[in-house]
């Protein structure tokens, strides 16, 4: 089976995340794809034009960053909800992506997982337009509500409804890699009903 490469992108400096947790979850379903950039995101310097237009400059953090998107077939993005809003760590890693080009065509995948009943989704309506106009092509947005209670000791997802919803997710995710490599005729929209 052929490997693919995806961005992940994680919002939560947190130890024992539960949105780091959702990101480990997306190698777990998904065989044909290797994950990149988890660790990234918190060691990105804030988004500066100053430093995005004197190249030379450049910490390794965004040259890995910037490369990785490039490289990447795929982007996928875990992000807490803080305050009705996505996590400014998720926003910095993206606003240092907006001048890249790196995310045109590629297939996204949107998470976000909270202890709260709405799992983190007011995150994902202000990321929507952001990654809609850098050309990300958005397949899937996963929410994982009272997250707490759904991993294991370890802080990995045990519960079979969320590894089946993200194993559904990654799915969409494969299907729509193989639509931009032209393998598949159309995109399996029968899946959205
Ligand atoms: C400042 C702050 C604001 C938060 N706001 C929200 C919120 O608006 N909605 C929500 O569902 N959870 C909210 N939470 C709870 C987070 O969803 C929770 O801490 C979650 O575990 C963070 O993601 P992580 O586990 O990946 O670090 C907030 C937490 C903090 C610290």
């Amino acid at each position: 089976m052929e490997e693919r490469l995806v961005l992940g992108i994680c919002g939560s400096l947190r130890r024992g995340s539960l949105n780091a947790a959702l990101l480990r979850l997306v190698p777990r379903v998904g065989s044909e794809l290797t994950l990149a950039g988890e660790g990234l995101a918190g060691r990105l310097p804030l988004f500066n034009p100053d430093v995005e237009n004197d190249e030379g400059s450049w910490p390794d953090s965004v040259r890995e960053l910037r490369d990785l998107a490039a490289r990447a077939q795929g982007l996928v993005i875990a992000t807490p909800e803080y305050a009705h809003g996505p996590a400014g760590v998720t926003k910095n890693a993206i606003d240092w992506l907006v001048g890249s080009g790196g995310l045109v065509g590629k297939p996204t995948l949107l998470m976000s997982a909270s202890p709260g009943q709405a799992g983190g989704m007011r995150a994902h309506a202000p990321l929507m337009p952001t990654l809609t106009l850098l050309g990300a092509v958005l397949v899937d947005c996963v929410v994982v509500s009272r997250a707490g209670s759904r991993v294991d000791e370890r802080g990995e997802y045990d519960d079979p409804a969320v590894v089946e919803r993200m194993r559904l997710a990654v799915a969409e995710l494969e299907d729509a890699l193989s639509y931009a490599e032209g393998r598949r005729a159309s995109l399996p929209l029968g899946r959205l009903v």
